[in-house]
């Protein structure tokens, strides 16, 4: 039987998941499990470049796994594994942190986003984050990575340290792709098309989180800035706005750009952002529903992460074990 391909991704439990992450990222991920082999985790390890609550991340960590499962994620189909359960991925990290270069890592367009806004905290591990990201990706030997727009320039430094690694000692990792949407790769915050919608800044008044009521839902896509053309078409560069709303409405309805602009033309934006705020509340209801029950079931979710790191871990130890020789470790 033909080995089945492999397919790995991530997302920190930093703040609530956002509609953003599901349309970039997890939507994405569900509909591949039986063709794949999967693995998704929660990265508690990345989230602590940036201070947490402690108990806040523990809650948000066993949540995440609720709303991975309540988006379709079937833990009998796919690994899902809380990161730092599985001590290979710091081992690695370590080691591939001498295979990154100090240059590669200060150019990373997210260690300088996050340097800037953390100022008082600008620590190792937020400029050796992408080694520990590579570890993630490279000890699971993935053929594609299906992450957002803004995680592309850490899959391609993956990339360049998995070939520089195979260069020195022959092939020791797979060289995955990066797996991007064409539509939902950058969603932008409803209150500031300009900027990602980021559930990390728990202050973005544009973010909608999965939990999120449908009542609040609507009311952030009625407030959500537009311009003033009143003109429902699609051209992301002069109206950002609109076209995220656009965006967010296509991967809701299934409908393409030119379907979305001939079915409102001619009406202003209030129908339009009720729409959008319509298509997204039924799009989350049974996420939101299922997640909640879940959440409620701790023992449940403990169970699943569990089975889910044994099953990794056989993995992630076979790859570190391999890298521990070629690099001339002395074995236990
Ligand atoms: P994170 O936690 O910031 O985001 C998780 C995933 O969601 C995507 N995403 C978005 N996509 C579209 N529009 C948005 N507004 C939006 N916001 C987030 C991200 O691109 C990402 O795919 N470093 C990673 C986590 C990680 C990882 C990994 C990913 C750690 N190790 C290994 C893949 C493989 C991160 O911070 O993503």
């Amino acid at each position: 039987m033909e080995e089945k391909k492999v397919m790995l991704s991530g997302i920190k439990p930093s703040g609530d998941l956002t509609l953003g992450s599901y349309l970039g990222a997890i939507k994405h991920w569900k509909e591949r499990a039986d063709e794949f082999d999967c693995y998704y985790f929660m990265a508690d390890l990345h989230a602590i470049t940036v201070r947490q609550n402690p108990a806040d991340l523990r809650r948000r960590t066993l949540e995440q796994l609720a709303q991975y499962i309540a988006c379709g994620l079937d833990p009998e189909k796919n690994t899902l594994f809380i990161q730092s359960h599985v001590h290979e991925h710091a081992e690695l990290g370590w080691v591939l942190n001498c295979y990154a270069m100090f240059g590669e890592l200060s150019r990373m367009t997210q260690f300088k986003d996050k340097s800037a806004k953390n100022a008082d905290n600008i620590n190792g591990g937020l400029f050796t984050y992408p080694s520990l990201m590579a570890a993630d990706i490279l000890l699971y030997q993935p053929d594609y990575v299906p992450v957002g727009e803004d995680q592309k320039q850490h899959v391609e430094l993956t990339r360049d340290i998995a070939n520089r690694f195979n260069h020195i000692y022959g092939d020791v990792f797979k060289v995955p792709e990066p797996y991007i949407p064409k539509v939902g790769a950058r969603i932008m915050s409803l209150a500031n098309p300009e900027a990602k919608m980021s559930k990390s800044e728990n202050d973005d008044p544009g973010r909608v989180t999965l939990m999120d009521k449908p009542e609040d839902i609507m009311r952030l896509f009625k407030r959500a800035i537009t311009d003033c053309d009143a003109c429902v078409r699609y051209d992301p560069e002069n109206k950002k706005g609109i076209s995220n709303l656009m965006t967010i409405y296509s991967c809701a309805t299934g409908r393409t750009f030119a379907q979305i602009e001939t079915e409102f033309a001619g009406q202003g934006y209030g129908s339009f952002k009720t729409a959008v705020g319509e298509s997204v509340v039924e799009l989350l209801r049974p996420i939101r529903e299922e997640a909640t029950r879940l959440i409620a079931d701790k023992a449940y979710l403990q169970d699943v992460c569990r089975a889910g790191a044994q099953k990794a871990e056989y993995i992630a130890q076979k790859t570190l074990r391999k890298v521990y020789k070629k690099v001339g470790f002395v074995a236990k």
